[in-house]
């Protein structure tokens, strides 16, 4: 007889791990299904995780090379073992993962290694080394993330064309590394290895970075890239890439309105323009689950799919792919499926990019508040004003914070600046509860710290800030 779960969640990305201990803690029985075999999905294996353990190990690498003498520490110039910063990498992997089977034990969840698919109402099949498998399943969350998009003509083998996966794992500095678009991906991973002495040129097909994030906070971001040694072809886009005889790569580049080619060498190329929604092998043609224009899985307000009892969140389903947004998620439908009021506020659905300086962002953008006519109020506060920020040579970027004219409530905030990823939370937590820029300037922020640039962003949307 088959196995039978009151809840079978296919993924154990953020948005299937999380979902599937909620469901737990609300008193399901429940299986999760993934194919890979550790846990934790794109986010903890090939992800955020490791990607944040490159980005910070790079970073102290960088403020030893540069900073240090300006304090007062005086040490030869760091010298770089990137097999140790691989391996560190490697171990913060390995004890996230763990950390999520640890708490599948302890929740009592059962895990099922192999292909999931959907085969029938209630019914999932999984396929893998112990052969066929079949779970019967009152609900069925689908949580099978994305993929890396990729170029026409452009061939992935994951040591010279790469996706941020092998991006993650390179095994030498590349001189130099072309990085094409300027999303998160080909920021964050371009900096890495720009901060280890690779020659990063960046080509982008807008006439911009970051699209989506707030212009002004992009504009500045790419002149401090710039000065860090990042260059940009903006309006710009890759034909084609050659692979030469000696290993290395010539890239043609155009115009992206059209025009004369340009070649470009490179020893890698990493392809960033973006990820698409994974369904391949679910079996959700035949199950009759639609999917929209982009490939992604058709849900309503309640992660319900056009079937009955099946259910998607995450990467999979429309909305940013954030980790963050995917565990709010699986939740939200572990406890909508247990009958209570599961929710997500994608309007206070914070967005951070970690580079150095970070950017971190809630809320509209300028250019969204523009374009749907509302009448806003700019509070803006630079961190050249901010007593903690000099202290520790930060002083880099500013805090936005745009509020309605006519009822001072926070529509957004945009930070650029170190620390930036732990500070938008309080903007976050404000946006929430449908804070005014008023509650921001009257609430108190420890000094001396970055976060009372926050409070003078908000003090500027009234009578004004005091240290500028
Ligand atoms: P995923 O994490 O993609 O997990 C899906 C899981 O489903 C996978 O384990 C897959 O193996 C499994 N699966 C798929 N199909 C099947 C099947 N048929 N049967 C069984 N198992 C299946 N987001 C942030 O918020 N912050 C960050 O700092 C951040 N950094 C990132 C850095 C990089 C380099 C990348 C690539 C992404 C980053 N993201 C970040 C995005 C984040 O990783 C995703 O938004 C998040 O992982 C989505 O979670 P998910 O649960 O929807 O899917
Ligand atoms: P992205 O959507 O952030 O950026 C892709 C960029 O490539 C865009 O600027 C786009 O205009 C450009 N582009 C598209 N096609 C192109 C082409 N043919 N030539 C040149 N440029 C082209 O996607 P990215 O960086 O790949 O990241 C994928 C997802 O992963 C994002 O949705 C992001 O949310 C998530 N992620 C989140 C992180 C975080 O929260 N810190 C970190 C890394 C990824």
């Amino acid at each position: 007889m088959a196995d039978q779960f009151d809840l079978t969640v296919i993924g154990s990305g953020p948005g299937g791990y999380v979902g599937a201990i909620r469901a737990a803690q609300l008193g399901m029985k429940v299986a999760v299904v993934e194919k890979n075999p550790t846990f934790g999905g794109t986010c903890l294996n090939i992800g955020c995780i490791p990607s944040k353990a490159l980005l910070h190990a790079t970073e102290l690498f960088e403020e030893a090379g540069h900073n240090f003498s300006h304090l007062g520490i005086d040490i030869p110039p760091p010298s770089l073992n990137l097999a140790q910063m691989m391996a560190h990498k490697d171990e913060t992997v390995a004890a996230n993962v763990n950390g999520v089977s640890f708490l599948f034990k302890k929740n009592k969840i059962t895990s099922f290694q192999g292909i999931g698919s959907v085969a029938g109402k209630g019914r999932v099949k999984v396929v893998g080394e112990k052969g066929e498998q079949i779970i019967e399943s009152k609900h069925i969350v689908i949580a099978t993330g994305s993929v890396p998009a990729t170029l026409p003509g452009i061939d992935i083998d994951e040591e010279k064309i790469v996706t941020s996966t092998g991006a993650l794992s390179l095994g030498a500095v590349p001189n130099r590394l072309l990085v094409i678009g300027a999303g998160v991906i080909g920021l964050e991973l371009g900096s890495v290895w720009a901060r280890l002495g690779a020659k990063v040129t960046v080509v982008e097909f807008l006439d911009r970075i970051l699209p989506g994030m707030d212009s002004e906070v992009a504009r500045q971001f790419q002149r401090i890239l710039q000065k860090q040694g990042i260059e940009f072809k903006l309006s710009t886009k890759v034909k084609a890439i050659d692979k030469q005889d000696d290993g290395s790569l010539v890239a043609r580049l155009e115009p992206a309105a059209g025009g004369d080619v340009t070649l470009i060498d490179a020893d890698v190329a990493l392809v960033a323009i973006g990820r698409k929604p994974f369904t391949q092998g679910l079996g959700l043609a035949e199950a009759g689950v639609a999917l929209d224009e982009r490939g992604r899985i058709v849900t309503d307000a309640h992660y319900r799919t056009n079937v009955d009892g099946i259910y998607a969140i995450g990467d999979v389903i429309t909305g940013p792919m954030l980790a963050h947004k995917a565990e709010d998620e699986g939740i939200a439908v572990a406890e909508l499926i247990a009958g209570q009021a599961g929710h997500v506020n994608y309007g206070a659905m914070p967005a951070v990019v970690y580079t150095s300086p970070e950017i971190a962002s809630v809320g509209k953008t300028e250019d969204e508040l523009k374009a749907e006519g509302i009448d806003y109020k700019i509070g803006k506060f630079p961190f050249t004003a901010n007593g903690r920020a000099k202290a520790q040579l930060s002083t880099q970027g500013f805090v936005k914070v745009l509020a309605d004219v006519a009822t001072d409530r926070v529509l957004g905030a945009h930070i650029i600046g170190r620390n930036a990823s732990e500070m938008i939370e309080a903007l976050t937590v404000l946006m929430e509860f449908n804070g005014s820029a008023e509650d921001l300037a009257r609430t108190t922020a420890a000094h001396p710290t970055l976060s009372e640039a926050i409070r003078e962003a908000a003090l500027m949307c009234g009578d004004g800030a005091i240290h500028i």
